[in-house]
């Protein structure tokens, strides 16, 4: 398994990835509406303020996430990870996490200092994240599930206090996604 930095031109593999990772796990409506943040994170990010990784198995691209940059309101340097998905026949083998700590170590070396996620805190826990309350660091928006509202600084430091709501890149500016 090798682990790279997305490049453009492996747009439709990966949007075809999610469409199918998340056809299965959730249903064909989730995989659909997945497949098009995707494709929307890409078209319409500014190139320093995304990055995305990929696992692949030979030639073929089993596993991606993407983050994209979080404006928090002390100015620190902080990206957002979603979504991640892994193909249906390689899930639970490590890809994920695997591929989760090359993306962290990517971003540590562009000095970024917060990394947020929204999920289940019961994997990303395996990848040193941890919960964030709502009166330490505010969501873009608000949440419906604000268990899953969870963090870390790559340095190792605690997260600070900060007043007033984060900012997403376009493709997560929908309150539906939160
Ligand atoms: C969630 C997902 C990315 C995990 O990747 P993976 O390669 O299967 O996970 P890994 O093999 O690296 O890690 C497996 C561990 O995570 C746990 N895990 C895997 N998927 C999980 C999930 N959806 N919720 C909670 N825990 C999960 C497993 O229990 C396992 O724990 P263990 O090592 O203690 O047994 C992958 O299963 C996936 O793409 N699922 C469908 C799409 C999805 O749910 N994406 C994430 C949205 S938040």
């Amino acid at each position: 398994m090798k682990f790279l930095l997305f490049t453009p031109t492996a747009t439709d593999e990966v949007v075809a990835l999610f469409t199918r990772v998340f056809s299965a796990s959730e249903d064909e409506d989730e995989g659909r509406s997945i497949g098009h943040l995707v494709s929307s994170l890409i078209a319409t990010t500014p190139a320093d303020a995304l990055i995305g990784c990929v696992a692949k198995e030979g030639e073929r691209i089993v596993g991606a996430i993407f983050f994209s940059r979080l404006r928090v309101p002390n100015g620190q340097q902080a990206f957002l990870l979603s979504p991640v998905a892994v193909a249906s026949e390689v899930q639970g083998t490590g890809v994920g996490q695997g591929l989760i700590r090359f993306g962290l170590d990517q971003l540590r070396g562009r000095e970024t200092d917060l990394v947020f996620t929204y999920g289940d805190p019961a994997f990303y826990s395996k990848v040193g994240f941890v919960p964030v309350s709502e009166e330490l660091v505010q969501a873009p928006y608000p949440l419906s599930q604000p268990i899953g509202w969870l963090g870390q600084s790559l340095e190792g430091n605690s997260i600070p206090v900060m007043q007033g709501r984060t900012e997403c890149v376009p493709a997560f500016a929908n309150s539906d996604y939160w």
